[in-house]
C-alpha cells in the first residue's frame, strides 16, 4: 500500500478498546463517555479487519487502546493474530499497555509471540501516579513490568513529558530504566480531545527543551536505530539503553509516517491529527468476501494526508482533534 506521497504503509495501530481502568489527566476528562458498546467490533471481526491488512502489505501490528487488556477476551485476539508471526505474514505483533494488568497477561503474550511491549508510566513517585492517572496503583504496574521481564518480554517505557509535574524526574527515570535494562522515550503532550480544566498550554513541555537538560547529566550518542514509529533515538553512555524523543510539535515527523490507525469500532484514521476517517466496518460487515473491505482501504489509504497540523499556544486552545487518544490509541 503506496499513498500519495509516496509513503509505504506497513503499520497498522488498533485500539482494541477506548475503555481504560485509568483516567490520565493529559489523555482524558474526569467523566468520559466512552464508544457505544452496541457499536464495537466484535473479535472475530477485529481479527478478520488486521487480517485483510496483513494480506495487504501491513508488517507490523500494535494493539492499544484505550488499555488493550482490559477488553474482555483480548488473549483470543492476540492468539489469533499470533498466528501471521509463523507464517511469516507478519514482522512483529507488540502492545502499548498501562501495566495494570501486565502481572496477569505477560506470560501469555510472550506465548502468542510478541517480543516487544511499551508500557505508558510518566512518575516513579506513587502519589503522583496516582494524582496522574486518576485511578492506578504505581505497586500493581511495578509487579505487571516485573512480570514481563520475567517473560522475556522487551519493555519501552513510554513517558510523557509534562511542565512542573516529571519535568524534574527525567534523570531518575532514566537511571530506573538502565538499572531495570528498559529504553525510555519521551513524547510531548498533543492536543487531541478535551480534557476538562487541566490545561494542555500548562502541561505542554517542548522536549527540544528537555533534551539539553538532560545532556547536562547524561551523554545521548546519535544512533540511526529505528522501529517503525516515530521516535528518534539515542543511547545513554553512562547506561547504554536508548533513549528516544517523539516530537510531534517541535519536529513534525509526517514525512516518514508508515501507518494507519483503526478504532474499536472499525473506523480507520489515516493520521493521529486529522479528521478524515473511513468506515470499514460497512465493507465488512456487508458480505463474507474481503472484496469491499479492500476496496475501502484502499480508497482510504489514497486519501491519506501529508501530515498534522498540531499547535499549542494560546491562539490554539481548543483541542486539535476533537477525539482523544484512547479512541485512535498511542
Ligand atoms: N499527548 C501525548 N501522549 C498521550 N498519550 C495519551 N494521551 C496523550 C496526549 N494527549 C500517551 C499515553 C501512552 C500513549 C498511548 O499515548 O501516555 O503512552
Ligand atoms: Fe488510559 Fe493510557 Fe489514556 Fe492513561 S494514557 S487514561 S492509561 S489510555
Amino acid at each position: 500500500m503506496i499513498d500519495p506521497f509516496g509513503r509505504s504503509i506497513s503499520y497498522l495501530r488498533v485500539s482494541v478498546t477506548d475503555r481504560c481502568d485509568f483516567r490520565c489527566v493529559y489523555c482524558m476528562a474526569e467523566d468520559m463517555t466512552f464508544l457505544p458498546k452496541a457499536d464495537l467490533l466484535s473479535l472475530e471481526e477485529l481479527d478478520r479487519l488486521c487480517s485483510a491488512f496483513v494480506r495487504m502489505g501491513v508488517r507490523k501490528l500494535r494493539l492499544t487502546g484505550g488499555e488493550p487488556l482490559v477488553r474482555r477476551g483480548i488473549m483470543t485476539l492476540i492468539d489469533g493474530l499470533g498466528r501471521h508471526l509463523k507464517t511469516g505474514a507478519l514482522d512483529e505483533l507488540t502492545l502499548t499497555t498501562n501495566g495494570s494488568q501486565l502481572e496477569k497477561y505477560a506470560d501469555g503474550l510472550a506465548a502468542a509471540g510478541v517480543k516487544r511491549i511499551n508500557v505508558s508510566l510518566d512518575t516513579l513517585d506513587s502519589d503522583k501516579f496516582t494524582e496522574l492517572t486518576r485511578w492506578g496503583k504505581l505497586d500493581k504496574v511495578m509487579a505487571g513490568l516485573k512480570a514481563a521481564k520475567a517473560a522475556g518480554l522487551q519493555v519501552k517505557i513510554n513517558a510523557v513529558a509534562l511542565r512542573g509535574v516529571n519535568d524534574m524526574e527525567f534523570d531518575d527515570l532514566i537511571a530506573w530504566c538502565g538499572d531495570e535494562g528498559f529504553d525510555l522515550v519521551f513524547i510531548e503532550v498533543m492536543p487531541m480531545g478535551e480534557i476538562g480544566e487541566e490545561a494542555r498550554i500548562d502541561q505542554y513541555l517542548p522536549l527540544s527543551m528537555a533534551r539539553s537538560q538532560i545532556q547536562r547529566k547524561w551523554t545521548l550518542e546519535e544512533t540511526d536505530y529505528k522501529t517503525g514509529g516515530p521516535a528518534r533515538y539515542y543511547t545513554v553512555a553512562e547506561t547504554g539503553r536508548r533513549l528516544g524523543f517523539i516530537t510531534p510539535l517541535t519536529h513534525n515527523f509526517c514525512e516518514s509516517c508508515n501507518r494507519v490507525r483503526l478504532t474499536c469500532t472499525g473506523t480507520l484514521y489515516m493520521c493521529l491529527g486529522q479528521n478524515d476517517a473511513a468506515d470499514l466496518r460497512a465493507p465488512l460487515r456487508a458480505s463474507e468476501s474481503d472484496a469491499l473491505l479492500e476496496d475501502a482501504i484502499r480508497g482510504a489509504i489514497a486519501r491519506k494526508p501529508k501530515g498534522h497540523d498540531f499547535i499549542i499556544d494560546r491562539r490554539h486552545a481548543p483541542a486539535a482533534v476533537p477525539r482523544h487518544m484512547s479512541v485512535t490509541g498511542g
